[in-house]
């Protein structure tokens, strides 16, 4: 398969290029689409077959369901057999943005969109090129992040490309998606509602918006082996180097390159001493700053030759829970 690729303004999307992405959708294809926090593989997810193509780019195994995009609370709610008052709160309080809902579904919803389960993951994405595409498309788009399964989220086109060139129609290429980082994915289809997945929306918020208590879960509820989301794996979101997080990295990035090897430092502090041959990836110092450069760090790092990484850790506030949760998984 020849993938095309189409440059498109984020803030004005040519409705040519979008109709002719909605074309391919419509017609059971894939399509790659820039949303506010990383880029989506997009199929109609209410066709079946055409979600199974998600998966067969990818190279997904067909247990780990997929994130259901459309544009309002209405349409939601379509695919929804219960919305439960806090849905209503926290689509209120926090759509269109990068929060994910996993509510009771309806019978219509297809099982490969759901993997077989009886709840489905529904997001309203606020980026305009994925908003106007679904609209165009006239159906909710499933879409996990356009890359290889386990590997790093996509953040621009030519990430997308680098893993998924050939096994897609279409890239819509509207530069890099703002937030850098995936949804925070949480369960409101049962009490108390509980975080699956965390991310720049944190169980705080939540519990703010919602005046009850947010179970904050991701990776500690899977480590102790009861997996409520198949997508907790402990290894995801891995860069193809070798990736160590380390309180002192400057001092563990002069002792590997000085044992000889290639080493890069991602780091959102200043460098107080010299690290000769050590390729220093400076990070902005604050959550939303760092998560919007991460992965395109990561995978400059990954073609740029070396072949150790050192992630200096990050602060320990709540703030940053959602990189702590990547930068885990990414060394596991
Ligand atoms: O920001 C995002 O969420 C991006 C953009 C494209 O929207 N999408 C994304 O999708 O990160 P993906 O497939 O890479 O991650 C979806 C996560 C997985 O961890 C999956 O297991 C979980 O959501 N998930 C999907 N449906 C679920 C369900 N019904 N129950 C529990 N977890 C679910
Ligand atoms: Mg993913």
């Amino acid at each position: 398969m020849k993938t095309r690729c189409l440059t498109i303004d984020p803030a004005c999307p040519d409705p040519a290029v979008i109709a002719e992405a909605a074309t391919i959708l419509r017609r059971g294809g894939v399509v790659a689409f820039p949303t506010e926090t990383v880029y989506g593989l997009g199929a109609n997810a209410l066709d079946g077959a055409a979600v199974q193509r998600i998966f067969a780019a990818k190279g997904r195994p067909s247990n780990n369901p997929v994130i259901v995009h459309v544009t309002s609370s209405d349409a939601a709610r379509q695919l929804a057999a219960e919305w439960p008052t806090a849905a209503e709160r926290l689509a209120a309080r926090f759509w269109p943005g990068p929060l994910t809902m996993v509510v009771k579904k309806q019978p219509h919803v297809p099982d490969e969109v759901t993997a077989g389960g009886a709840t489905v993951a529904i997001r309203c994405p606020q980026h305009t090129i994925a908003r106007t595409l679904i609209g165009a498309a006239g159906v909710p788009l499933a879409a996990p992040s356009a890359n290889a399964s386990n590997r790093i989220s996509a953040t621009t086109a030519e990430h997308v490309l680098r893993t998924l060139d050939g096994r897609i129609d279409l890239v819509l290429d509207g530069g890099p998606a703002g937030g850098g980082l995936e949804s925070t994915v949480v369960d409101v289809s049962a009490s108390p509602v509980r975080v699956l997945r965390p991310g720049l929306i944190t169980a705080e918020a939540l519990s703010g918006a919602l005046g009850e208590p947010v179970l904050a879960g991701g990776h500690a509820v899977v480590e102790r082996g009861a997996a409520p989301s198949p997508g907790m794996l402990a290894r995801h979101y891995a860069p193809l180097v070798p990736l160590e997080v380390c309180a002192d990295g400057a001092v563990r990035a002069r002792e590997l390159s000085a044992a000889g090897q290639r080493v890069a430092l991602v780091t959102h502090l200043p460098i107080a001493c010299e690290l000769p041959g050590v390729c220093v990836s400076m990070l902005p110092n604050d959550p939303a700053g760092y998560a919007s450069r991460l992965y395109q760090a990561l995978y400059e790092l990954e073609s740029s030759g070396v072949e150790r990484i050192v992630v200096v850790t990050p602060p320990q506030s709540a703030e940053w829970s959602a990189i702590h949760d990547r930068l885990r998984r990414a060394s596991a």
